[in-house]
């Protein structure tokens, strides 16, 4: 057997590809930003903007008409309107709810509007939830929030809410609260298995995080696999639409396993530092950035990542030819 013949044109080579990469299998992760003129570079993100809300809609388009299945959206409020409980996210006319309702009224069915549905970036302590008296994260507390949170983001626009908090229970309590205000049709995409990462460093720029200290009590732990199996059963049961692995790259094996069990789409999130590692090497000529953006995304969807989200979208949807 001579396993060179199947690899001797680059005709041959296409024929036999196992795995495609198609721009609608990418979501493209975007900034709004509150209080700004202009967009904003991100320093640790070159190429990527926080946006104004007028400047989001134009950067959705360009993405939408290159074929990009989808957009996530994080909103960055104005200092002054962060507290302790994240009010910012709840409110209908908050930078995130306002600019949902924006793309939603521009863009329509045309697109998947998915909204991020955690309060990090609304609170002044910069964690995922509000706090108990002692400091700590409050599981149940949060998830009254996140509760609320979902139904303003329903209402505003989006047809995909993704928790990623990492409480438990969140899936549950989100999908409860969509059914009770009449937002079936709403999906939720469930951050499944989200490992407390170093790759998240520059998307806490993007967002203008307040972060102290880390996300280690909620966040799962490098070290473990099956946990995220555990994981997996209980978005599933507690009706996940689709179930996500996060970061992509280091966690291929976790995204297999997840991949192998799940009945539901599975999408990988290549985070900000995955981008970030990239940008840096193809910046000092160390490698080839498009070979470099294709070879990952091909990799996350050869470990079975049906949807990816990354923040290459639309470049990606442009290198494969993508457009109307
Ligand atoms: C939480 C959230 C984070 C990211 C997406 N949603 C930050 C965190 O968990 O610290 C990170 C995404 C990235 O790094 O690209 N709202």
């Amino acid at each position: 057997m001579r396993p060179r013949r199947l690899r001797t044109t680059p005709a041959v080579r296409r024929l036999v590809a196992q795995t495609r990469l198609h721009p609608a299998d990418l979501i493209l992760p975007v900034f709004v930003r509150d209080g700004i003129e202009e967009p904003q570079p991100i320093t640790s993100m070159p190429g990527v903007l926080q946006h104004t809300p007028d400047s989001l809609v134009a950067a959705a388009r360009e993405a939408v008409d290159l074929g990009v299945g989808g957009i996530m959206v994080f909103g960055v409020p104005r200092d002054e309107d962060k507290d302790g409980v994240g009010t910012c996210g709840t409110d209908p006319d908050g930078v995130l709810n306002a600019a949902l309702r924006r793309l939603r009224d521009e863009l329509g069915d045309r697109t998947v509007l998915m909204s991020d549905l955690c309060l990090d970036e609304f609170t002044d302590h910069g964690h995922c939830g509000v706090l108990d008296d002692h400091g700590r994260v409050d599981n149940d507390a949060t998830l009254e929030r996140y509760a609320e949170m979902a139904v303003v983001q329903a209402e505003a626009g989006a047809h995909v809410v993704g928790p990623s908090g990492m409480m438990d229970g969140q899936v549950r309590v989100v999908r409860q609260a969509l059914d009770a205000a009449g937002h079936q049709d709403v999906a939720v995409l469930a951050y499944t298995a989200k490992y407390a990462s170093a790759a998240y460093g520059p998307f806490r720029e993007a967002v203008a995080s307040t972060l102290q200290g880390d996300r280690a009590t909620y966040q799962q732990d490098p070290a473990n696999r099956t946990e995220s199996l555990r994981e997996l059963a209980l978005d599933l049961e507690e009706g996940a639409d689709l179930v996500m692995v996060k970061p992509a790259l280091p966690y291929l094996d976790v995204l297999s396993d997840v991949a192998a069990l799940a009945d539901v789409p599975v999408a990988a999130y290549q985070v900000s530092g995955e981008y970030a590692m990239i940008e840096a090497a193809a910046a000092h000529g160390w490698l080839d950035r498009d070979r470099m953006v294709l070879e990952t995304l091909t990799s996350i969807r050869r470990a079975g990542a049906q949807l990816v989200l990354t923040y290459y979208a639309a470049h990606a949807a442009r290198l494969l030819g993508g457009g109307s």
